[in-house]
């Protein structure tokens, strides 16, 4: 059955460019962005791990690792890299898993049969520091991420986490979240001292940065 929202992230041990990881153990108290990618020597996926890199910063920000994953082996890794690194003007340090026997892809639901029986879909999983699954995205081998959008999404879960809030449409960092319906009036005057906007009694607004 594919992994869902909610579900533990299934633990394995692999070799990586960094070398052998047990994936509980490596993961424990920060939040991951695991990620896998098509084929090393490709293209779309030469800009994917450059950006990955280049985001480094950010990641770290918000307590995140980066794992790579392709069905490819440590040393094809480790000559891509090379050229991840020149093309993409970034030094990549983030692992990337060796699954040239696709155990911990199919483990994931990383193949997609109609898309190719050898080589991952674009899958993201977030995990969070207790190893649970926050979310998944899948994208079709010719078709590159958003990784604005993963940064945002993460922000999302982690300001909700922080607060019991949720977030709406298109909500960026700063801007104002949404309290649940699940938390009454009485409640949020209380959780929330800075006072909130009712635009419905299921719609309301807060400012968390106050
Ligand atoms: C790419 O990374 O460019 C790519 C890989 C597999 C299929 C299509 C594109």
């Amino acid at each position: 059955m594919a992994l869902r929202i909610g579900d533990t992230a299934p633990n394995f041990t692999i070799a990586t460019t960094v070398g052998e990881i047990n994936f509980h153990d490596w993961e424990k108290g920060k939040w991951t962005f695991f990620f896998s990618h098509p084929a090393d020597f490709t293209p779309v996926c030469t800009t994917e791990m450059g950006r990955t890199a280049q985001l480094a910063p950010e990641f770290e920000a918000r307590n995140c690792a980066s794992l790579g994953l392709s069905t490819d082996t440590v040393d094809e890794h480790l000559k891509w890299i090379e050229d991840v690194n020149t093309t993409q003007n970034t030094t990549l340090k983030f692992p990337i898993v060796a699954d040239a026997d696709k155990r911990i892809a199919e483990l994931y639901g990383m193949i997609h049969p109609s898309e190719s029986s050898t080589a991952a879909v674009r899958s993201v999983f977030i995990i969070d520091p207790e190893m649970k699954i926050r979310l998944t995205m899948t994208y079709p081998m010719a078709v590159g991420r958003n990784f604005d959008e993963i940064l945002r999404v993460l922000d999302a879960l982690q300001i909700g986490d922080e607060n019991g809030i949720a977030t709406p449409v298109d909500w960026q960092p700063g801007s104002k979240v949404i309290i649940p319906p699940t938390v009454s009036n009485a409640d949020a005057e209380k959780k929330f001292p800075q006072g909130f906007e009712q635009i419905l009694p299921y719609l309301r607004y807060v400012d968390v940065s106050k």
